[in-house]
């Protein structure tokens, strides 16, 4: 059987091959800031710091030119990954960054013998269903009234990550590297 297409096809290509870390407590106040610049409702710099403490509790992210351009957030937990917050730089979007912080995460997680990343999002945030479902999650539930401030949906995305194992490691240079354990159980 024919593996998927790699999502470092098309936007994700052309985009500069920016760096994939883990941020530590260290980055806390640029990552805070870039969350303040990406949601109304922001996590709290003490947010992060208390999320930090958790072992099962992990941030990735993109940097381009010596700035934080993208970053994720995850909890790790009983072979599961619950991606809790992505979020692209307003001047850095459309340009694959989204794409290809959330690829290189899945086949790291993947070759980590994690099964399932999960997420929640906003039923109007077309952006950010666009990416999810163009990287082969599919629509899991539905959380109704979900958000306080706007009381709109949560839909729930899932995403068997059996099949990021097996990717072609060639196109996703990042991921093909010693794997970065995105925290632990
Ligand atoms: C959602 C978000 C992370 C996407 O990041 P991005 O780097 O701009 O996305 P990419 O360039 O990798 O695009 C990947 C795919 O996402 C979808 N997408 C991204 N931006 C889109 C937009 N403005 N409108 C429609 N679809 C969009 C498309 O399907 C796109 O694929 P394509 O380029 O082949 O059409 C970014 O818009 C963002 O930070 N939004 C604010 C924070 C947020 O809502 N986070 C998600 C909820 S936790």
């Amino acid at each position: 059987m024919q593996s998927p297409e790699c999502p470092c096809s098309g936007a994700a290509q052309r985009a500069a091959r920016p760096e994939f870390f883990r941020l530590g407590p260290g980055d806390i106040a640029e990552v805070a800031e870039l969350e303040r610049q990406c949601f109304s409702t922001p996590w709290s710099e003490e947010q992060f710091r208390l999320a930090f403490e958790r072992k099962v509790f992990s941030v990735f992210g993109l940097r381009d030119a010596g700035r934080l351009a993208a970053y994720v957030a995850v909890y790790h937990l009983a072979g599961e990954l619950e991606i809790l917050n992505v979020a692209v730089h307003p001047d850095a979007r459309r340009r694959g960054l989204g794409r290809r912080l959330l690829a290189i995460l899945l086949q790291v997680g993947a070759k980590m013998g994690i099964h399932r990343a999960v997420l929640e999002v906003r039923t109007g945030n077309a952006p950010a269903i666009g990416l999810y479902t163009g990287l082969g999650f599919t629509r899991a539930g539905v959380r109704p009234h979900y958000y306080g401030d706007t009381g709109e949906d949560a839909i729930i995305y899932e995403c068997d990550l059996t099949d990021w194992a097996s990717r072609d490691p060639g196109c996703c240079p990042a991921a093909s590297t010693t794997p970065t354990d995105p925290g632990a159980d």
